[in-house]
């Protein structure tokens, strides 16, 4: 978006293009994960956060219906020099990949949405909806432009479901701690146990991908995309320290009961919201600019 809108010819179609991108990936993502914290910790939340949270992942499915629409609407005005409402490229996108990767990503949703409707008794019907948002983003991008593919769609899938669980926690963990009390200190400290896995095996992916389709040390710091991927991991490393600070200073106060220490916690998380959403920021600046120059 920036890095389209800063070019030599800057385009605000394209611009417009990855800002819709970016929203599609937080939406689908984060009702992913949404669907994710429900099925593993939902049954320690109070009745009211679990009804706040089904509100807000129906919120997060029918904004992500809408931006993956736009989003495939503009790749229409793209293909046919600025109309969204060509029929015959609709035709065309429809069957081509970013179309089915959109139908894919539809199918997810409205399993997310139904499970999250119905309730614990639809755990699989929820688990296949999140498995399918995650498996949609293979149908298009760089992973599909360099080989090995199984090993890149793999790393893919790996790390949209990691990043899935991390941004769409974020949200129930806020309010839980803001509820504070014996209850939220054992959610936030279950979900820390889990999260150093998961987000050990969202690095290990992140990691494999950067470099299948990096390729060379140099690139990281003198290309577009080597740059804005430098800039994504400092701004993980931001996040990293967040979890740090939680789980070693905030969340021993929240399980000793100390005053104060859910509102300083929540407070907290709402910071490391806004440091997510730059993450999201820095994944469309990539996906927008090629791995490697042309030719090698
Ligand atoms: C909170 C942490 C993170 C989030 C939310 C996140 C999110 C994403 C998303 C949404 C994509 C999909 C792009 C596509 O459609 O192909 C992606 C791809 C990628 N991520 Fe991450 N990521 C995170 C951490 C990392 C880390 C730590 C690394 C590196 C060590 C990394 C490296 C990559 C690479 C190389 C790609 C491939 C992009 C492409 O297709 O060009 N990510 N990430």
């Amino acid at each position: 978006m920036i890095l389209e809108l800063l070019g030599p010819e800057p385009d605000l179609l394209r611009g417009v293009s990855v800002a819709l991108r970016i929203a599609y990936y937080l939406t689908c993502l984060s009702a992913a994960g949404l669907a994710i914290f429900a099925m593993g910790f939902g049954h320690l939340q109070e009745a009211g956060d679990v009804a706040a949270c089904r509100r807000l992942t129906l919120v997060m499915v029918a904004a992500g219906l809408a931006s993956s629409l736009a989003w495939l609407a503009a790749q229409v005005a793209l293909a046919s020099s600025g109309d969204p409402f060509d029929t015959e490229i609709w035709d065309m996108m429809l069957t081509s990949r970013p179309g089915i990767s959109v139908l894919i990503t539809w199918a997810g949703l409205l399993a997310v949405a139904s499970a999250t409707w119905i309730g614990r008794r639809a755990l699989m019907i929820g688990a296949a909806g999140v498995l399918a948002i995650a498996a949609s983003f293979t149908e298009v991008g760089h992973t599909t432009q360099h080989q090995p593919r199984w090993l890149l769609a793999t790393a893919l899938v790996v790390h949209l479901l990691a990043a899935a669980f991390w941004v769409g926690s974020l949200w129930p963990l806020m309010i839980a701690s803001r509820r504070a009390g014996p209850e939220a200190a054992r959610i936030v400290e279950g979900w820390a146990r889990a999260a150093s896995w998961i987000v050990g095996g969202l690095i290990l992916a992140g990691v494999t991908l950067g470099w299948l389709l990096v390729g060379q040390l140099g690139l990281f710091v003198t290309t577009a995309y080597g740059l804005a991927l430098l800039t994504k991991v400092t701004l993980v490393g931001v996040l990293l320290g967040f979890a740090a600070w939680h789980r070693f200073r905030l969340t021993p106060g929240l399980a000793a009961g100390a005053p104060g220490s859910g509102a300083r916690l929540a407070v907290s998380i709402g910071w490391e919201i806004v440091v997510m959403v730059l993450v999201f920021w820095a994944v469309g600046e990539m996906t927008s600019t090629s791995p490697r120059p042309e030719g090698l």
